[in-house]
């Protein structure tokens, strides 16, 4: 009866139709004349099986994943996580490292630093936009998820009609880590016993979170035991192989997110073009191999011009310790032969582990391509702040310290402790600006009980920061280690590499003309390394040695500039300590 009759509401329904189509019509038009893009991915993470190297282990996956997805975004898009914890044992937090997380400050995914930990159960939402392109990627900022296989990638592409000052036909994105088969529980107690127990170097190398155990892809060349590695390539440590077309350029994306070992990248017979570091374009330069340190990225340009009835060999080695981890090897694949033709030249060596002079050499290469992408260093300085790097002893534990403190993060984040003048979330006393003027920076340390502390350096907003990053002799003689230091929120410039300790006249060496803009810097042995960074970025920001053991043990500081600009931070970033308490008790924060 009922059927021939047209009723009021279908009738809308028909019309509400309608007008969605139109409205997504105009909406998707906005879209492309902005240019931006929204990017949701919902995620959960969870420990899982998987064999990184062969050997069945336990990892901390994304959505089932190792390593976990790759975010891929254009610049000025808005990228959103939706991060669930189904790790039901543990907390986590996800750091998306080389992003500077303006106005976002609560997004940057440090544990105790910008937000709580995400309970078991619990889900938190990650908001933020990706302001410029580049190679990026992300991780674990709690404990040590990231030696645990919490990393993942993240390319930012240009906006679009933007063009990269250099041209390519392809690209590969590398991301490059290391692997224990102990399980991280088994390295944090280790390293937070008395006395603390190493462990050791890792047994694997891995790209793309693939890597060999106990077998060598290149057995028949080395005299090694390792048997050649029988593989079909479907394994979950298979090679990730580079397949490429003769005669064409590609852009390799490389990034390290290593939980110790200072890389280096080699690719047989082929050079490689540098152009990109951090997200900051480079002045182009040619090498033979790459050194990368925990926290870097870089983009090179390999040209396969070489002859293309042969595959080569691509191999990363451990620089700065002595390597006990064999070389991870993957191949380069010219589509003209078969993906399994081994190579006929023996995989290059990288250069040997302690050969600093080649470190140094590398690193002073690296200059920033010009001032219109990447922003002119101010001439001078409001602040200057000595960073002594000691390893020292603690009431019979060992600990990283910086001026004679390491860092213990507190129990509230201070983005919320600083934001709502909670004074007894961390200590109010500031930490030192220097260390003792007769420090010997070649000898021991002779401050034979460390502190811990927690106190932040509060940057004038808006004010340019001097940090001279001084290295040191360890607690073993006639040794100094290599520490990667990142800093989060900011970009900073590399004035300049010094060694032994820095003195006044040394900043007559600083390159104020074209140093290169980064978020990670190193410090070599014995040496110092100069930055300068302009504090304009609201919210509390880590800056920490990137060896993830060296953090844990306290190798790190606070900074924080602006925080009483930012306007509202989410409560769930907020909800433990004591921030949680207020929130409970129903007292307002601001
Ligand atoms: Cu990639 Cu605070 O680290
Ligand atoms: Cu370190």
């Amino acid at each position: 009866m009922g059927t021939l009759s047209v009723d009021p509401f279908s009738r809308s329904f028909k019309g509400l139709i309608v007008w969605c189509i139109w409205l997504s019509l105009i909406q998707s038009s906005l879209a492309t004349s902005h240019k931006t893009g929204h990017h949701f991915y919902k995620w959960e993470v969870e420990y899982m099986y998987w064999s990184p190297d062969g050997v069945e282990n336990i990892v901390m996956g994304i959505d089932g994943k190792f390593p976990g997805p790759t975010i891929r975004a254009r610049a000025g898009d808005t990228v959103h996580v939706q991060l669930t914890n189904k790790l039901s044992t543990e907390g986590v937090v996800i750091h998306w490292h080389g992003i500077r997380q303006k106005g976002t400050p609560w997004a940057d995914g440090t544990a105790a630093i910008s937000q709580c930990v995400i309970n078991p159960g619990d889900t938190f939402d990650y908001r933020f936009t990706v302001d410029r392109a580049g190679t990026y990627f992300y991780h674990g900022h709690y404990g040590m998820q990231r030696s645990a296989g919490l990393y993942g990638a993240l390319i930012v592409d240009l906006a679009e009609g933007e063009k990269e000052p250099f041209h390519y036909d392809g690209e590969f994105d590398l991301l490059l880590s290391d692997w224990w088969h102990k399980s991280v529980h088994h390295q944090e107690v280790g390293l937070s016993s008395q006395p603390m127990r190493w462990i050791d170097e890792p047994q694997t190398l891995l790209i793309n979170g693939r890597g060999q155990y106990g077998c060598s892809l290149a057995a028949h060349y080395s005299k090694s035991p390792l048997s050649q590695c029988n593989i079909t390539g479907h394994e979950q440590w298979a090679p990730y192989i580079l397949h490429v077309d003769p005669n064409k350029t590609y852009r390799i994306r490389i990034a390290s997110s290593t939980s110790l070992a200072s890389l280096n990248l080699a690719i047989g017979n082929h050079k490689m073009m540098v152009v990109e570091a951090d997200g900051n374009y480079l002045q182009p330069f040619e090498t033979n191999d790459l050194d990368i340190y925990s926290g870097e990225s870089y983009s090179v340009l390999l040209k396969t011009s070489q002859d293309s009835s042969q595959n080569y060999w691509i191999s990363l080695g451990v620089r700065g310790r002595k390597p006990k981890t064999p070389q991870a090897l993957t191949i380069l694949n010219y589509k003209t032969n078969s993906a399994s033709k081994l190579p006929i030249s023996p995989p290059p060596v990288t250069p040997r582990w302690d050969d600093y002079a080649h470190s140094k050499a590398f690193s002073n290469k690296i200059k920033a391509l010009d001032h219109k992408s990447i922003p002119k260093p101010p001439p001078t300085y409001h602040r200057r702040i000595a960073l002594l790097n000691t390893q020292n002893m603690m009431n019979g534990y060992t600990k990283w310290s910086i001026n004679n403190v390491s860092l213990s993060l507190p129990a509230t984040p201070y983005l919320g402790s600083i934001r709502f003048g909670l004074k007894n979330a961390f200590d109010q006393t500031k930490p030192p600006e220097d260390f003792p003027g007769d420090y010997d920076v070649m000898k021991r340390p002779v401050n034979s009980n460390t502190n811990t502390g927690n106190g932040v350096y509060m940057l004038g907003y808006h004010s340019t920061v001097d940090v001279i990053l001084q290295n040191a002799n360890t607690l073993a003689e006639n040794n100094s280690e290599i520490h990667p230091w990142h800093l989060h929120g900011h970009d900073f410039w590399v004035l300049g590499y010094g060694e032994k300790k820095f003195t006044k006249a040394d900043e007559e060496k600083f390159n104020l003309k074209d140093p290169p803009y980064r978020n990670t810097a190193v410090i070599f042995p014995y040496g110092w390394t100069a930055l300068r960074f302009v504090a304009d970025n609201p919210g509390a920001w880590a800056f920490h040695c990137h060896i993830e053991p060296h953090l844990h043990m306290g190798m790190g500081v606070i900074f924080a500039e602006g925080v009483e600009h930012i306007a509202k931070i989410p409560k769930e970033a907020l909800s433990c300590g004591l921030t949680g308490k207020r929130f409970m008790t129903g007292s307002h924060l601001g």
